[in-house]
């Protein structure tokens, strides 16, 4: 059956920043036949530069230097110049808090409160190159605390408050930040949820961060550690309004942010300024096609790449007003996103699959009970979305009158690389549709081999592109080898994916050792090393299990040591000790507990076949086709014997 195709609308297509494919077309032959061209000219137009670049792009695989020796701001490009502009008054950020508090910052507004605190870090003796870890929750001080890191050229690290105090301390160390800036709490589900004392227990062992900096957000009560801890507010007391943006160079390091690999070890993934800056630009009027007068809304959690670049920064720089939420979409109903979109007007809204299939789920009554009318596009990210969603999606929410923009990319791409551009692209549910200009992908099988029309393989990237990963922190070998030594030459994105006869891009799943659960990147070696530190347990073999709303659910086959162990309390004790040890996000939908766990001649344990009998025994509703799984299934074989 071939699959349905949603061209634009007219009147859509009308006002569209990019109109009808061949424009697509035109701009994406431009960018293919000369991308030092192409990006030198989006970069001068979308990106404010205190000193010119020497070139475009100096590539030195797997090295790249964008917009080389040029000189800019982050928080310059995001606050100083629109608030010097007619925008000056227009919200910046809208933010509304879990218990109904609501906050709006204008522009302007917003600059201040960023030069103070940028004040108050400059004061304290923190520097360009210095590092500040950020574990907060979603109020607009987390923002605040990265722009004003940005202002300066401290590099930041937001760690998503869902982690636990041992997460925590893993990416303090690798970082070796200085600095913590954090929060009493943050509340969720109406519960106060408390950071402070999460940072408490990690610095026990971190002796290289000499501060922390705690905003209040809920008032609860927390030890003050004297000489270490310092309240915000009370800094901000003091703090002066004169500090101007540093001009940085483009390629001085703008974030870490910590990401899953295929070992138990998280992989500091780092984002540089310029060409960080001028692709998320770019992708936020390609992909979204905002306006001036939109109110833009993400979902997503800062403390998530998603957030970096399409909740704060991306949404900043291109001047648009950005809307945050600080707690669960069903708190205190099921309506609390659908009251948000009707009392903002919200215009573009942009979330995952994960939050439409729980959504779904609740009923159709929850939507239809508020005015969406403000809609005019929708956005999804993180993970495949199922047609029967994107269905939904389109029907229940956009009312059939607004395009959604299914977009592809990760932590390392930094910005979207595979979207439809929606006043060009026709669409096809369930696929990411067409590379955005600049963007060069390939499906290849393991020998790097291109495969044809509708085969599934590797998907990889042929070029460079300025939102790129540029390293991960401190392992420039892992770098290399991670993403650039399977296929020479090109980037190894670790998904399996397949190309329609039109051209088309249908993103399958990771192939590796990397389960996607509510679209959070969480690897199973990571969850392996947190269960076999329990006392009871001898070993370990964790798959991901398709699940009807999660997408993918965490399933651990453990072997015990030896004794007598009641299963149901002990399955319980485990899942709560992955909470506890990863974070609440990790927590195992199954425990199954065997004798042996099957492996290959060489001791490898045999996760493939694992994958199949959680898989082949339990495909619910249409996450994806059981055939698409296989494919999975089959691809991550090739490569484990390989
Ligand atoms: C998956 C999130 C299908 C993919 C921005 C990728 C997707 C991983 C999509 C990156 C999509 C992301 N369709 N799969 N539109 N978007 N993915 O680093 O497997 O948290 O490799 O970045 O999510 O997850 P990450």
């Amino acid at each position: 059956m071939s699959p349905s195709v949603y061209p634009p609308g007219e009147e859509f297509a009308r006002k569209a920043h990019v109109q009808g494919l061949e424009a697509y077309r035109e701009l994406y032959s431009r960018a293919e036949r000369d991308p030092e061209g192409f990006w030198g000219e989006v970069a001068a137009r979308e990106v404010h530069w205190f000193e010119p670049w020497s070139r475009v792009l100096d590539w030195n695989p797997p090295f790249a230097r964008w917009f080389a020796d040029a000189k800019t701001n982050v928080s310059y490009n995001c606050l100083d110049r629109h608030a010097a502009s007619h925008r000056k008054n227009q919200a910046a950020i809208l933010w509304e808090g879990e218990p109904g508090d609501q906050r709006a910052l204008t522009y302007q507004e917003l600059h201040r409160l960023v030069v103070r605190f940028a004040w108050v870090l400059k004061s304290r003796g923190y520097r360009a190159g210095d590092r500040a870890i950020i574990y907060m929750p979603m109020v607009p001080e987390l923002p605040i605390a990265m722009l004003a890191c940005a202002r300066l050229g401290i590099i930041h690290s937001v760690v998503f408050g869902g982690f636990s105090a041992e997460a925590l301390k893993a990416r303090i160390q690798d970082l070796g930040a200085a600095l913590v800036i954090t929060a009493d709490g943050g509340f969720r589900r109406g519960k106060q949820v408390r950071l402070k004392p999460a940072v408490d227990e990690a610095l026990q062992d971190c002796p290289g961060v000499r501060e922390t900096i705690v905003y209040r957000r809920t008032g609860s009560e927390i030890p003050m550690q004297s000489g270490r801890d310092f309240w915000w507010h009370d800094l901000d007391a003091a703090a002066s309004e004169d500090c101007p943006a540093e001009h940085l160079d483009s390629e001085h390091p703008l974030y870490v942010l910590y990401t899953s690999g295929t070992t138990g070890k998280p992989k500091g993934i780092l984002h540089t300024t310029g060409g960080y800056l001028t692709h998320i630009t770019a992708t936020m009027k390609w992909v979204f096609d905002l306006r001036q007068e939109d109110t833009y809304w993400c979902s997503a959690d800062i403390g998530w790449v998603t957030g970096h670049s399409y909740v704060v920064y991306g949404p900043l720089s291109a001047g648009a007003t950005t809307l945050m939420y600080e707690g669960a979409p069903d708190f205190p109903r099921f309506d609390r996103w659908w009251r948000i979109i009707e009392k903002y007007r919200v215009n573009i809204f942009y979330t995952s699959p994960t939050a439409i299939r729980a959504l779904i789920r609740q009923g159709e009554q929850w939507p239809d009970a508020h005015d969406l009318s403000s809609l005019r596009l929708l956005g999804s990210v993180g993970e495949p979305i199922n047609p029967a969603a994107w269905e939904w999606y389109y029907r229940v929410i956009g009312k059939q009158r607004c395009p959604i923009v299914d977009t592809w990319w990760q932590t390392e791409t930094g910005g979207i690389l595979i979207a439809p551009m929606p006043g060009a692209v026709p669409l096809k549910p369930g696929s990411a549709t067409l590379p955005l200009p600049g963007a060069v992908p390939g499906i290849v099988d393991l020998h790097g081999q291109p495969v044809g029309d509708n085969r599934e393989g590797f998907l990889i990237l042929r070029q460079p592109w300025p939102g790129m990963i540029r390293n991960i922190w401190g392992d420039p070998e892992r770098y290399k080898e991670q993403y650039w030594s399977r296929v020479p030459g090109a980037y190894f994105t670790g998904d399996a994916a397949r190309r329609d006869s039109d051209g088309y891009y249908w993103i399958l799943g990771r192939v590796d050792d990397v389960m996607n659960v509510s679209g959070h990147r969480l690897s199973t070696m990571e969850v392996e090393s947190a269960l076999v530190r329990h006392p009871a347990v001898a070993e370990a073999a964790v798959v991901g299990k398709p699940h009807e709303i999660t997408g993918q659910a965490v399933c651990c086959f453990v072997t015990l040591k030896r004794g007598d162990w009641n299963h149901d309390q002990l399955g319980e004790e485990l899942r709560q000790w992955v909470s506890r040890e990863i974070g609440a996000f990790a927590r195992p939908e199954e425990i199954r507990f065997s004798d042996a766990l099957p492996k290959t001649r060489s001791g490898k344990i045999m996760r493939r076949l694992l994958r199949e009998i959680v898989t082949s025994n339990s495909v619910t509703g249409d996450v994806t086709t059981l055939e698409d799984l296989s494919v999975v299934a089959r691809l991550a074989a090739q490569q484990d014997e390989e």
